[in-house]
């Protein structure tokens, strides 16, 4: 088992110290959804997956279980790269399928300790694998890919949701260019809107753990308390936008910025966009991407799409 760094915890610092900075000194407010996921908000999203109103995850699940044994059969990939790779069951349920022909699993992270551990546990459960972990974000590592035998890349978790069309645009482009024909990609989203707004209010303490991470990262003073979370739908966009509202106008102090910020009474960061797809939309951005779709599973509610796409 093989881990390479590409992303050391100083950069990711430093990283963190630049978004806040620019996001939250534009108007309007913003943050990227990457600050969410500490180790709480990786728990709370946790909980979200298992909310009655968020079918996304367990809509996915399904069709992996029912599919990948087709995409398996169909696609042949000896690596399977998965971009953004927790330790979930998603990933045992593809590698279960895979195993026939797989010599390699490529897990990527941009946690270190995230990636380690999934990569030591991985190992254990699959002797028959390599496992060589990237820590690194999932355009870069896509440049520090181990070589040898036809890939796969998997990005799953509906996590492309959450790029603007420019970014996702890119990232289709980048991953096509270091694909040999014949390679894949699989891919999954959401085709409606789900609930992000759920009645326990689990979403609402996702959304203000992002201010807690500043707080702890950065020594900042926000209140998590004097804010509320607000879900909106932008139909223009079609994706969901969370939001941060304050409740009343206060100022707050980012001391590892150096910087204080002032919030007019119902002022908003957003803090996610979450697109949605349309079957034609994504299938028109992978063919400009380079792609053949080869695969469109949707679930019998016409909610959840898993594609898979290759190199021609
Ligand atoms: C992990 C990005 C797929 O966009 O649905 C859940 C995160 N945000 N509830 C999503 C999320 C609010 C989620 N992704």
């Amino acid at each position: 088992m093989i881990v390479d760094v590409h992303l050391r915890p100083e950069d990711l610092d430093a990283k963190l110290r630049e978004d806040a900075r620019r996001g939250l000194t534009s108007d309007p407010k913003y943050l990227s959804p990457t600050w969410l996921y500490d180790a709480r908000g990786s728990e709370l999203f946790d909980e979200i997956t298992r909310l009655p109103e968020y079918y996304p995850t367990r809509t996915e699940f399904a069709l992996l279980r029912q599919h990948a044994a087709d995409f398996a059969d169909a696609a042949r990939p000896e690596m399977l790269v998965e971009l953004g790779s927790g330790s979930s069951e998603k990933t045992h349920v593809l590698l279960d399928a895979l195993e026939p022909y797989l010599h390699t699993y490529v897990p990527q992270d941009v946690s270190e300790p995230a990636l380690r551990s999934a990569v030591t546990r991985l190992a254990a459960e699959y002797p028959n694998l390599t496992v060589h972990g990237v820590v690194g974000d999932f355009t870069d590592s896509l440049t520090h890919l181990p070589a040898g035998g036809k890939r796969a890349i998997a990005f799953l978790g509906g996590t492309i949701g959450n790029l603007v069309p420019s970014e996702r645009a890119q990232f289709l482009a980048g991953t096509a260019a270091i694909l040999h024909p014949g390679e894949g990609l699989v891919l999954d989203r959401d085709t409606l809107i789900a609930a992000y707004d759920d009645a326990a209010g689990v979403t609402a303490e996702f959304d203000r753990n992002v201010l807690r991470v500043l707080n702890d990262r950065l020594g900042a003073d926000f209140d998590p308390a004097r804010f509320v979370h607000r879900a909106v739908w932008d139909p223009e966009n079609e994706w969901i936008e969370m939001r941060l509202e304050a409740t009343e106008a206060m100022d707050v102090t980012i001391p590892g910025l150096d910087l204080q910020i002032s919030f007019a009474e119902g002022e908003q960061i957003r803090t996610e966009i979450s697109a949605k797809f349309r079957l034609v939309g994504i299938s028109q951005e992978l063919a400009d991407a380079g792609f053949v779709v080869r695969h469109e599973w949707v679930d019998p509610d016409g909610r959840f799409v898993l594609l898979a796409a290759s190199r021609e």
